[in-house]
């Protein structure tokens, strides 16, 4: 199949690869040259680690790196039978996006956001095709989680969130499908999460390292709230939790916290700009 992904970043760059692996054809595109020069040494790098421990031939990994075609151009998504957008989660940003793709598309294309929590029927308002607008949100790292939601927006047709149920299927993950609601299913439960581990920072009971401790030594939890949250972007994880409070009309139990906001505010976004809760910069 013809895919595009729609921002090279954290997500797509991941999702890029899940498609590439299976045998898909993926242009994937960004604005910004430099992300997608980044994203390319992460391809390699990933590949060749998969080379180096014998899950795929030298022959093999070419074929993957070649099917991925980076590209700046929007009008070149015109012919992509599935297109995954991945660009941070603002309203206004996905809506253009979304706006252009039902104009540049063929009608029969499947357009998806990835979004964390954005409403997808609002992201399809006013679209060409709103039935073929559906959620289909992957989890970092998009290559090993095998979680997917498939996320049916208020106009989406049954028919395509079939389709992309068995699309997903085919990627080898595991879906679940849900109703559009703001933080679906995974982001819901874990916005109290994330807040009250900060709400314990910021009444100085514990700090980031002795909660992750408790979480992944006791809890069972394969990364604790903060070494995740820098995994996610500390910007991404606080837009979600506002793009949640806003749509829950100001639910107290959804309220981001102050710690995050400073976080962005400083530029300390996590793993990607070298420094979050933890630093990465050696
Ligand atoms: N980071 C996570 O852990 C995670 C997990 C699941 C879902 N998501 C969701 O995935 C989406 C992307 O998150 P991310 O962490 O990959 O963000 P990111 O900031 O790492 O990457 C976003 C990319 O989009 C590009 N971009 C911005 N505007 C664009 C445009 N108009 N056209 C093309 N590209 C554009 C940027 O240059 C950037 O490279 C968000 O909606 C987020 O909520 C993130």
């Amino acid at each position: 199949m013809l895919v595009s992904v729609i921002g090279a970043g954290t997500m797509g760059s991941g999702i890029a690869l899940v498609c590439a692996r299976k045998g898909h054809q993926v242009k994937l595109m960004d604005t910004n040259q430099s992300v997608l020069e980044k994203a390319q040494s992460f391809l390699q790098k990933i590949l060749n680690r998969d080379v180096e421990k014998g899950r795929i031939s030298e022959s093999e990994k070419e074929k993957i790196y070649q099917s991925i075609l980076p590209t700046q151009s929007m009008e070149q998504l015109a012919d992509c039978e599935i297109v995954i957008e991945a660009v941070p989660e603002r309203l206004d940003l996905k809506k253009k996006i979304f706006q252009d793709l039902s104009n540049i598309c063929s009608e029969k294309a499947l357009l998806l956001s990835n979004t964390s929590s954005i409403s997808i029927t609002e992201i399809a308002a006013g679209c060409k095709g709103e039935e073929r607008i559906l959620g289909l949100h992957f989890f970092n790292p998009a290559p090993v989680m095998p979680l997917v939601e498939v996320i049916r927006g208020m106009k989406s047709s049954e028919e395509n969130v079939q389709k992309v149920v068995q699309f997903a299927k085919d990627l080898g993950k595991v879906p679940v499908t849900c109703n559009d609601s703001p933080g679906f299913i995974v982001n819901r439960i874990a916005r109290p999460y994330y807040n009250e581990s900060l709400n314990i920072l910021g009444s100085r009971i514990a700090t980031p390292k002795q909660i992750d401790e408790i979480m992944t030594k006791a809890g069972g939890f394969r990364m604790g709230p903060f070494a995740l949250q820098d995994l996610i972007g500390i910007d991404i994880n606080f837009a979600t939790t506002e793009s949640v409070y806003t749509n829950f009309f100001h639910e107290g139990r959804f309220k981001p916290s102050r710690i995050q906001q400073r976080m962005v505010q400083a530029g300390r976004l996590g793993r990607k700009t070298g420094g979050g809760f933890y630093d990465y910069s050696k």
